[in-house]
């Protein structure tokens, strides 16, 4: 997006955070702004006031900020300094009027950003009781996390609650994948190059895959995560969100509305799901006792201490009913507690239509798959069929003819950016492009609230599988059952 069509970052007086206490700002949101203002990004006027209910004051919140950025890393003591004078507490329940009071004596005047990390339960009496208090005004941003609701009902409620105080030109939808610079370097990909688009469709596509796999447990945050599941949690945003990038159109221009567009129309393409596809087409599991990168770990029941009907995995087949899609698959699966961190797009070509090859070469061959890693790697990888080196029978092996970013620019070792800090610099200069709509976020919902009442009408509850494992063995039968396999 170009500067010239962005607001000034400098027109921003104060970002407030409210649940400033919470693991996301803790973890994520205050490193990220603390990074951004040691890059000499932030507005020096800019103010930043958390807000939760625990007592406290200024000074006690800069030394709680303090401790979290230094349990990730060493503060560099100028830029700590600066960062610190910018924060401010406010000790109030945002749904009461006490929270509007609190805020209105310390925020500036000038556009105020509002980021809600809290529970999206909250966000609705927040929008109310801070409108009524004079703290959202015309100007005022609105930073909503997800999940946006819990199904499309509840969700529309949220957004109601949200429209009724505030433009849609000024709501920014977080979905945190799509700061993450992989993400971006997709549409670079897709839409910077000749070379895929003539490619990119179902003539030349056999399938496409999309992993995003956890090592981590659900933890600490069960009582949120057992009402919401992997399907509602990942597959609802995330998922849907990579997919949509994969398989949208391109889009007229890189403007907020234009790429949003082509979104929903992915989403809307979407094969609903019914009692019968849910069976064939998707796969719950829920992690027991097992183990995970050479530790025991604990049944996600032994976490929540009762018995629990809640997926931690959920893999899909799904189909983008288009033009463009028809007849290709795509494979989804995200998981708790699987036996690597990896976030992984897959697009595999169709296999070769002839072999000229002796019958050796010909086994050999193996289709070409363009690999997007997200994390831990950052790196966009063409599986090519090569010859083996060597005078006997020509023989084939697959080679990665790699774009790896860190070892292609040079830049090994630098610290991998918080997709948040790009996000939060989006917010500030007002540029909506990589956040989520009103109706992206209610289709998906659509999608997702038939998966689920599919489920509920099939009786179909979550599979065990050990800790450590790749799902239960239904996920592999998934895409098995089709001559393919996942590219773990
Ligand atoms: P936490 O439970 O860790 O934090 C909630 C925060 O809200 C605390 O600061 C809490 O402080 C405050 N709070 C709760 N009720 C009120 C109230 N009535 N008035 C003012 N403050 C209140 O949640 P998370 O930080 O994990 O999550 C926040 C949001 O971000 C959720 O929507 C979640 O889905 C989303 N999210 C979280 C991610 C993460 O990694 N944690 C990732 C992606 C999204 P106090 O109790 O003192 O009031
Ligand atoms: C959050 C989910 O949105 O994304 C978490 O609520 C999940 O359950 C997290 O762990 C994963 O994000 P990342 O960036 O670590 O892949």
């Amino acid at each position: 997006m170009p500067f010239d069509t962005m607001s000034d970052p400098a027109d921003v007086s104060t970002l407030v955070i409210l649940g400033g206490s919470g693991d996301l700002a803790r973890r994520m949101l205050l490193p990220s702004l603390y990074h951004l203002d040691a890059d000499g990004l932030l507005s020096p006027a800019l103010k930043i006031i958390g807000v939760a209910r625990a007592e406290g004051d200024g000074a006690s919140y800069v030394k709680d900020v303090k401790a979290a950025i230094e349990s990730r890393e060493e503060l560099d003591a100028a830029a700590w300094k600066r960062f610190a004078e910018r924060l401010d507490y406010c000790a109030a329940d945002v749904t009461k009027p006490e929270g509007a009071a609190c805020l209105a004596g310390k925020v500036g005047e000038g556009v105020r950003i509002i980021f809600f990390a809290l529970s999206p339960s909250l966000y609705s009496a927040a929008c109310a009781g801070l409108k009524a208090g004079g703290v959202i005004d015309d100007k005022t941003r609105l930073v909503l996390e997800k999940p946006i609701g819990r199904d499309l009902e509840t969700s529309k409620a949220i957004n109601a609650a949200v429209a009724a105080v505030a433009d849609e030109a000024n709501v920014f939808r977080i979905d945190h994948y799509l700061g993450k610079e992989t993400v971006q370097n997709l549409l670079a990909l897709r839409f910077a190059n000749t070379l895929f688009e003539p490619l990119w469709n179902a003539t030349a596509i056999d399938h496409v895959q999309i992993t995003i796999a956890e090592t981590e447990k659900v933890g600490d945050r069960w009582a949120y995560y057992d009402e919401y599941g992997a399907l509602r949690d990942m597959l609802q945003n995330h998922l849907l969100q990579l997919l949509c990038l994969v398989a949208m159109e391109p889009p007229a221009k890189l403007d907020p509305d234009s790429t949003r567009d082509e979104k929903v129309k992915v989403l809307r393409s979407l094969k609903p799901a019914t009692r019968a596809s849910v069976i064939h087409d998707t796969v719950r599991g829920q992690y027991g006792a097992g183990v995970v990168e050479g530790q025991q770990a604990a049944s996600y029941e032994t976490e929540v201490g009762r018995p629990s009907d809640t997926e931690t995995f959920v893999a899909l087949r799904v189909e983008v009913d288009n033009w463009r899609w028809a007849g290709v698959p795509f494979f989804l699966r995200t998981g708790k507690r699987m036996p690597e961190r990896l976030t992984q797009i897959v697009i595999q070509f169709k296999p070769l239509p002839h072999s000229i090859f002796g019958t050796a070469a010909s086994e050999d061959l193996e289709s070409n798959r363009l690999i997007i890693d997200l994390q831990p790697l950052e790196d966009i990888s063409l599986v090519m069929m090569m010859k083996r080196p060597g005078l006997g029978d020509t023989r084939l092996q697959p080679l990665p003819l790699s774009l790896s970013l860190a070892k292609t620019l040079g830049d090994d070792g630098g610290r991998r950016r918080i997709a948040y800090e790009r996000l939060l610099l989006d917010v500030l200069r007002g540029d909506r492009t990589l956040f989520v709509r009103r109706d992206e976020v209610e289709q998906a919902w659509t999608f997702v609230d038939g998966v689920a009442s599919a489920w509920a009408e099939a009786g179909m509850k979550p599979r065990p599988y050990p800790a450590g494992n790749w799902g239960p063995s239904g996920a592999f039968a998934l895409i098995e059952r089709g001559g393919r396999t996942w590219n773990d």
